[in-house]
Parts: C-alpha cells; structure tokens; sequence
C-alpha cells in the first residue's frame, strides 16, 4: 500500500462519516473508486467491494487502486447497480453522486440486497425529494445530514429497511425529515439554499408561455410556499424557546 496521494472533498468526507467503524461495505457507482481507498488506507473498514457500470469509471478505478497498491484490498466489480452483489455480502452500501429518482430506481431493482443491508448511505446530487417520497414508506431515515462544497449543498441520506418514516409535511420530502427534527445547524440555510434555486428557475419559466412552462411554474411555486412556511414555522418554534 502506498502513502496518501489524496484527499477527499467534504461531500465524500461527510459520506465517510457517515459509515460505522469496521463494517464491510459496498460503494455503488464508485466514479474514481476515492471512497474505496480512504476506506481501507484509513483502517475504518476491513472490506470494500467498488461496483461500476461503466467502463471508463471502471478502468480509472482499477488503474487508481493499482497505483496505490490496492487492487487486491478493494474488490472492484463490473455491473449495474446492486446487481454484482449477493444479499447480506455487505454490511453497508454506498450510492453517492447520482440523482435520487437513479438511486431509487437501483435500490428497487436490486431490492432483497438492499433490505439485507444493515444501512445504505444514499447522497443524491438533485431531487432528494423522488428518493424519500420513494423510501417513506418502507425504510426507516436514521440520519440526515447537509455539506457545502464550494458553495453548492450536498445531502447525505442514511436509512434501513423495515418500518416507515412517518412525514407530515410534504415540504420535508425536500428538506429532510431528520434535519428538520433535530434543527440541523444548516438547516436555514440549506432551506434558503433551495429556494434560491426554485426562484431562479421561477425567473426563466416567467418568459416561457408553454402549457409545460406554466405547470412546473406552479409547481415550483407550490414548493416555494411550502419552503417559506416551513421557515415562518421554524422562527416561530425558535422565539418560544
Ligand atoms: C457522478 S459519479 C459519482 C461517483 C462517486 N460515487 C461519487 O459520489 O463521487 C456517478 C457514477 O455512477 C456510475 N453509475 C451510474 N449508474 C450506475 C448504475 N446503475 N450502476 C453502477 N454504476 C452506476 C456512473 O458510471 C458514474 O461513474
């Protein structure tokens, strides 16, 4: 094993947290097979399977794990989704840096190796929102967390199988359950985040005058005062303290 040559950005940082010390796991859609090496060059797992559905990831991967003398210590795999693996071969699966309606769909197609997990450590890069409406009513949210990398907001989705989540706001798909419950430190700020966003696509749809411009301008507006309620509701908790 080579020395370090890397170091990881706060997202993939924030997605090692996240993993329980010793736990073998699975990283779906590695990219560049980073998270694999930390893992093991750090001694927080003693496994690590990196699946890959394509082959310019996979090859990349495979020369980065040979350059740091890890090509024997992390299994890498070809394969989409949770499909090279059996169930209950990891403890812990990863799928990170993939769009939410994506990760849902890998979980429901690979669904008996998903349930045998113990957690999956899920890091949408947009509509988080598809996901948890997806995973609600059959997976248990364990933790939330939100990262800011070079001004962009990355969410960090950690469920299990068995049980439900119970959501009473349709404004907490987006936001959070978790994050919302416990007042993250960033949630305001994540919230605004959100809106900011939603106000400037509001900004384009308002030259649009397609049948389509105008559904998704109600939509999104919709979600707006949603996103604004939810703040007025947080700031009126906040003065009763
Ligand atoms: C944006 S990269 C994210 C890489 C890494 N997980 C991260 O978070 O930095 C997404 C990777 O997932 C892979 N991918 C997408 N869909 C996949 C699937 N169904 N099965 C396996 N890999 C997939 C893509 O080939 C790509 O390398």
């Amino acid at each position: 094993m080579k020395s370090w040559s890397f170091e990881l950005s706060p997202r993939l940082r924030k997605v090692a947290e996240a993993i329980p010390d010793g736990v073998t796991v699975a990283d779906i859609g590695t990219g560049h097979g980073l998270l694999p090496a930390y893992l093991i060059m750090s001694g927080k797992c003693p496994s690590v399977v990196a699946t890959e559905r394509t082959e310019g990831p996979y090859n990349a991967t495979r020369e980065f794990l040979e350059v740091l003398g890890l090509a024997g210590k992390v299994d890498l795999r070809m394969g989409d989704g949770l499909e090279p693996l059996a169930p209950g071969e990891s403890d812990v699966a990863v799928i990170a840096g993939m769009g939410g309606r994506m990760i849902a769909d890998i979980l429901f197609r690979g669904q008996e190796v998903a349930r045998a997990m113990k957690c999956l450590i899920l890091q949408p890069s947009i509509q988080g929102e598809v996901l948890r409406i997806r995973l609600c009513p059959s997976y248990r949210i364990l933790a939330e967390e939100v990262v800011e990398e070079r001004g962009r907001f990355y969410e960090i989705i950690v469920v299990a199988y068995g049980g439900f989540t119970p959501v009473d706001n349709e404004a907490l798909y987006e936001v959070g359950p978790v994050l919302y419950s416990k007042r993250h430190p960033m949630l305001t700020r994540w919230i605004h985040h959100k809106m900011q966003g939603y106000r400037r696509i509001l900004a384009r749809l308002d030259r649009q005058s397609s049948e389509r411009a105008k559904e998704r301008h109600r939509e999104l507006t919709m979600r707006l005062n949603r996103l604004h309620a939810l703040l007025v509701s947080i700031s009126q908790t906040e003065e009763v303290k």
